[in-house]
């Protein structure tokens, strides 16, 4: 093991050994109140995720589902209730005292179809072609060699598999290697976007989209860029909506309700929406998805492609949203 993964996991055994996280996020920013309430407080205590991948997986019963990074399981649990016990839920994580919370999390929850093993997301200790979902939450920026983390990812995805994963990106590359390696394996600073791009550019991953773009608010008050991305196969419809609307708030309002009636007209899913106003975010996403545009304008991102930008003043008419809509859920 490197000093750096070292680092890493002494840094999460403590937190398990004290049984209470001071990291991102308070579990009450992420989960919604009946799911708060299906997790035991141990869970609750350790929750140091970034995102909410299980919301974005579409987890159906009898499936199996790996959680990388698996922490005190709180994504594992609510994965299993989907799964129910005719599926499988697998939590990896390298530390053995969060692995020992877990495991003592799923005896009083009782979900027997959910297991922990030791394992790092570069190597993940499993088969090819082995589960039908990837959830992480906040785990891969931690990973010593990230980009081998994306391609285990493709490596234990059955055909038409899918994966959804949160994560802190943002890295200052200037920092001191003492300082960095401090704040990343505290999630407070991850990959840079020029390294996640070239990482997500050469996974292997295909239909890769963002579902959600955000701030994660540490239990402290520290602040970290989030992002969730999800991939692989899907239904037709539109998944994904992100709006990025740097001084825009009200167009942006009125163009995500011209979307939304566009898909109740055309009969289309419509699930997942998140929106930026940081010009700087709205600049390095549009550079991450290959597009052309000025991030001061207001972004339309659909299914993890560029649909529209604009100017807050010249929306497009309702027929043209339409269109748009049907031309691009069928990515
Ligand atoms: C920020 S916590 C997130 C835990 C959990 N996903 C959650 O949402 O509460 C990071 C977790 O990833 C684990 N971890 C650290 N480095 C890892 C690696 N290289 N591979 C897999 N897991 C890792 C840590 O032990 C810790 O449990």
């Amino acid at each position: 093991m490197t000093n750096e993964a070292a680092f890493v996991q002494l840094t999460y055994d403590q937190l398990a050994q004290l049984g209470r996280s001071d990291l991102c996020c308070s579990p009450s920013d992420l989960y919604g109140p009946e799911e708060l309430a299906a997790l035991p407080k141990g869970v609750l205590s350790l929750s140091s995720g970034c995102g909410h991948p299980v919301e974005g997986a579409d987890v159906r019963p009898g499936e199996t589902v790996v959680d990388i990074g698996s922490g005190a399981g709180a994504d594992c649990f609510l994965a299993g209730r989907l799964t129910g016990p005719a599926g499988r839920v697998v939590g990896v994580d390298p530390s053995p005292a969060m692995r020992a919370r877990a495991e003592g999390h799923r005896d009083e929850v009782d979900m027997r179809w959910v297991s922990f093993v030791a394992g790092d997301a570069s190597s993940l200790p499993l088969p090819d072609m082995f589960t039908d979902v990837v959830i992480s939450n906040c785990v891969l920026s931690l990973a010593v060699d990230a980009a081998a983390a994306w391609r285990e990812i493709a490596r234990v995805l059955k055909p038409g598999g899918r994966f959804v994963v949160s994560d802190i990106v943002g890295g200052d590359p200037a920092a001191p290697p003492e300082e960095h390696l401090a704040a990343k394996a505290r999630c407070e600073s991850g990959l840079t976007w020029d390294e996640y791009r070239t990482i997500l550019r050469g996974c292997g991953l295909h239909g890769l989209r963002l579902i959600r773009v955000g701030t994660a608010t540490f239990r402290d008050g520290h602040r970290a860029q989030s992002v969730t991305i999800a991939g692989g196969d899907r239904t037709a419809g539109v998944h994904s909506v992100v709006l990025h609307h740097p001084g825009h708030g009200d167009a942006a309002a009125e163009l995500a309700g011209l979307v939304a009636a566009a898909c109740r007209d055309l009969d289309l899913r419509h699930t997942g929406y998140a929106h930026s106003r940081e010009t700087a975010w709205s600049g390095r996403l549009i550079e991450l998805l290959g597009g052309a545009g000025d991030a001061e304008d207001l972004t339309l991102v659909l299914n993890g492609a560029i649909a529209l930008t604009a100017h807050a003043t010249r929306l497009p008419p309702p027929q043209s949203i339409k269109e748009i809509v049907t031309e691009m859920s069928a990515r």
